[in-house]
């Protein structure tokens, strides 16, 4: 049965972990719900993940989100599916962020939103919570602002970001936010938040004291090869294996070893006779 934020809750009151991955296609869904997933989030890393943009998540649009929900809803209908909102589909005007944030449930079916930002964005986190939808606040290292962080980089590692990161996390959890994201931050900061707020707060490189564990299902799976952040572990090296089976391909086809008898269709009895007179 698919679990819901009350779970997700009663999880934490448990200390009971949540498993969440990353899934932007309908085969991969389906393998994650197979796989007892808690919670797929159809992150705009399908920017870099799937799309091969060099600029990150930016290019992103709300349209490819869309469809990329759709697919994984579709994959995965008994598992709660976060979309996220991508760059300036929610920082512009509140009625911008509700009205895009509707499509996420209206056309894909997904159970929450997510948006990036503490305090500078809460007014968009109010809307959203005000317009009846579940949504996820993401904060530490947030990728569609990774500019003004100077690049890619962990959050969090002095007392005076820590602190901002604190506040931001309380003014997410004030604003209704149902559950928080914590990206690239020392454990030390992720077991502070965690125990400080009452909604689930949830790392990906945030250490072990969160109340759940993200990761990119492209960098689990060794499929993403551009770069791999330090918080990630590869459960997998589907790279290797595709490539590998690829080959194998190319030189069965070339040595004229594929297909074989059991891969072709068989005309009728007579059939082959009558279509040499016919021709
Ligand atoms: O888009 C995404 O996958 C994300 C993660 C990096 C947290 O937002």
């Amino acid at each position: 049965m698919k679990k819901s934020i009350l779970d997700f809750r009663k999880m934490k009151e448990a200390g009971e972990k949540l498993a969440w991955l990353t899934s932007y296609d309908f085969p991969t869904a389906q393998f994650a719900e197979r796989a007892g997933v808690d919670m797929i989030l159809v992150g705009d890393s399908m920017g870099m993940c799937v799309y091969g943009y060099t600029g990150g998540t930016m290019p992103v649009t709300m349209d490819q989100c869309i469809v990329h929900s759709e697919a994984v809803r579709r994959g995965a209908p008994n598992t709660f599916v976060v979309g996220d909102m991508p760059f300036l589909s929610y920082q512009i005007t509140p009625a911008d962020a509700v009205r895009n944030a509707g499509r996420f449930f209206k056309e894909a079916g997904v159970d929450a939103i997510k948006i990036e930002g503490g305090r500078r964005i809460i007014n968009m986190m109010q809307a959203l919570v005000n317009a009846g939808m579940v949504t996820c606040g993401h904060i530490g290292l947030t990728p569609q602002s990774s500019g003004q962080l100077g690049g890619f980089k962990a959050q969090g590692l002095t007392a005076d970001s820590a602190y901002e990161l604190i506040m931001d996390a309380r003014s997410i959890q004030e604003a209704g936010a149902a559950f928080l994201l914590l990206e690239a931050v020392p454990p030390e900061v992720g077991k502070f938040v965690s125990e400080d707020l009452k909604i689930p707060v949830y790392g990906i490189g945030a250490g072990p004291h969160v109340d759940g564990q993200l990761l990119i299902v492209s960098d689990m799976l060794g499929l993403f090869e551009a770069f791999t952040p330090k918080f990630v572990k590869k459960y997998a090296n589907l790279a290797e294996h595709t490539v590998k089976a690829m080959k194998d391909y190319v030189k069965v086809v070339q040595e004229v070893k594929f297909p074989e008898d059991k891969h072709t269709y068989k005309m009728l009895a007579g059939e082959k006779e009558k279509l040499e007179k016919l021709v």
